[in-house]
């Protein structure tokens, strides 16, 4: 993942060029969120997967993969929202002319556990889906062995609490990654960021006994 040329580009998000998508696949997020996601993807390197967990109708999906052809996607849900599924997320792929990318359905705490990652190598990663906290921190450990060396781990709904809480948590622990971007959401006066999004950037290259601090 081309990390600083990502997050050098973040100023220029134009969430307004996803309203199309957003009309067309009403889901839980914001145009700026979707151009986000959008962008993450553009800078994947060659060979680099961009891997979602909690894709409902294909909303953030259909955002990711719109000009991003040739590229790697996998999507994880267990369809326990409703409105989401498989046949949802497929017609609305087909809407864009968007092919279906690898879909694992189940729960994504026993599909990151499994060999179901195995071989890839993972530039970005979107969590949105269980937010408590408990489950926050484990989404965000559980996708560290498959990272790319450089990568960002993309956090949805950071305006809750519980959310916030887990990766500030997770950012103490782990000295490998560091927040790079964040944006309040509608609590914050800004509907356009949905609940808020903080951007993590991971760096293999750290030990991982430098303590976080330093
Ligand atoms: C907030 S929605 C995702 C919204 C989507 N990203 C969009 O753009 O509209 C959360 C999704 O996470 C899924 N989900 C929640 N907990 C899950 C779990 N433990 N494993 C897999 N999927 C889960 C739900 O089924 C739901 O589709």
């Amino acid at each position: 993942m081309r990390v600083e040329d990502f997050l050098e580009h973040l100023t220029e998000i134009d969430g307004g060029s996803f309203r199309d998508v957003l009309e067309a696949v009403p889901g839980l997020a914001a145009e700026n969120n979707l151009a986000l996601v959008n962008l993450a993807a553009r800078h994947l390197e060659p060979g680099e997967s961009y891997v979602e967990v909690g894709t409902l109708r294909g909303t953030s999906l259909v955002a990711a993969m719109r000009d991003n052809e040739g590229k790697d996607f996998v999507a994880i849900d267990s369809w326990q929202m409703s409105g989401g599924g498989r046949a949802a997320v497929e017609a609305n792929l087909a809407r864009f002319g968007l092919p279906v990318p690898t879909l694992l359905e189940g729960d994504a705490f026993e599909v990151l556990r499994s060999d179901a990652l195995e071989g890839r190598r993972v530039g970005v990663y979107y969590w949105d889906a269980a937010h408590g906290y408990d489950a926050q921190l484990e989404g965000l450990r559980l996708i560290e062995p498959h990272l790319a060396e450089r990568a960002v781990l993309i956090v949805d709904d950071t305006d809750w609490d519980r959310v916030r809480r887990a990766t500030g948590d997770y950012l103490a622990g782990q000295p490998r990654a560091r927040l790079a971007f964040e944006a309040g959401g509608d609590d914050h006066g800004n509907p356009e960021w949905w609940e808020g999004v903080q951007v993590l950037a991971w760096d293999g290259r750290v030990s991982p006994s430098e303590t976080a601090a330093s």
